[in-house]
């Protein structure tokens, strides 16, 4: 596919989500009115939608309608924008910017946006709930909740989150940083198309195919985060660039160097193409996605 594709693709995607989030969300005047203030501010209108654009272009590719999709996309973003506001606070990563913009904590106050992302995150799944009122089976909606709740869980986002901090100035080797990754941004990542499956009611045998390229993706996708962090500039990337080393924590660039896990993210990516090949489908949107990780400035 070519570039200008994949960015019409997006661009609708973003417009399309943050429509939605628009709907979703209450209104800022709603009380509590700062809660919701703080829920709309961490989630409409910024982020580059990755995870939503995997949605649509997996169940694109499987051929399920924009309809079926909205709910999924939502959720993903929705849980990716609480792990963002959390990921920010003092006692985790204490960053004080955010896509731009100051950090939820910053913006309104430490309470406000640790419950601000509690609510964006079961707001993830009541979007979800109501899923199976559009082309979605019931079965197949009951597994969209399924699936975006073990990724969140401690067994998934959560759980590497926690080896994330476990971790702050102390050694690790690229196992562990593997298994972190895999937990703290490669679950969700791993989620987005499986929910993009299940918008086309695809079945175990196609969700497994679509793990097997959206496992090294989801890696790759942090692995270039993690070199991001050290190379880019704070205004490129919106959020404080440095913050690893700042911090201690171990990375793939601070454990391998940039040159070879440059070189890792790419064999990652090419896994991942191939794994897309093995499934036999049609699917441009997805390859240009897994390309854009290897490439992405921000
Ligand atoms: C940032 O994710 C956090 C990670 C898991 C690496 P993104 O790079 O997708 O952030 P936004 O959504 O574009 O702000
Ligand atoms: C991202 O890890 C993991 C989650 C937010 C779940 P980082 O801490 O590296 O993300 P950024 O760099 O702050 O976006
Ligand atoms: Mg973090
Ligand atoms: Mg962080
Ligand atoms: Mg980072």
């Amino acid at each position: 596919m070519a570039g200008d594709d994949l960015h019409a693709f997006w661009s609708h995607c973003r417009k399309r989500v943050d429509d939605l989030l628009e709907h979703f969300l209450p209104s800022a005047q709603q009380e509590p009115a700062s809660l919701h203030a703080a829920m709309r501010y961490s989630s409409i209108g910024a982020g580059k939608r990755y995870r939503a654009a995997l949605v649509y272009a997996t169940g694109d590719s499987l051929g399920a309608v924009e309809s079926a999709m909205d709910r999924a996309a939502c959720a993903v973003e929705l849980i990716h924008a609480f792990s963002l506001v959390h990921d920010d606070l003092p006692a985790m990563d204490d960053d004080d910017l955010r896509r731009g913009k100051a950090s939820c904590h910053v913006a309104f106050d430490e309470p406000t946006a640790i419950l601000a992302g509690d609510a964006l995150q079961t707001l993830a799944f009541d979007v979800l709930c109501g899923a199976s009122d559009t082309q979605v089976s019931p079965t197949q909606a009951l597994k969209m909740i399924e699936s975006l709740a073990s990724a969140s869980g401690s067994l998934g986002l959560a759980g590497g989150q926690a080896i994330d901090l476990s971790l702050v100035a102390k050694d690790a080797d690229r196992s562990l940083l593997e298994r972190m990754h895999h937990l703290k941004t490669g679950a969700l990542i791993r989620a987005s198309v499986d929910l993009g499956a299940l918008s086309a009611n695809a079945d175990s045998n196609m969700r497994e195919c679509l793990a097997r390229f959206s496992a090294p993706m989801g890696l790759a996708f942090q692995i270039v985060d993690d070199i991001l962090d050290g190379t880019a500039d704070t205004q490129t990337l919106g959020k404080p660039a440095g913050a690893d080393r700042e911090k201690d924590k171990p990375t793939f660039l601070s454990v391998l160097g940039e040159g070879p896990s440059k070189a890792y993210a790419e064999e990652l990516t090419q896994q991942a193409l191939d794994a897309l090949d093995d499934a036999g489908l049609d699917a441009r949107l997805l390859r240009s996605l897994a390309l854009f990780t290897l490439q992405r400035s921000h």
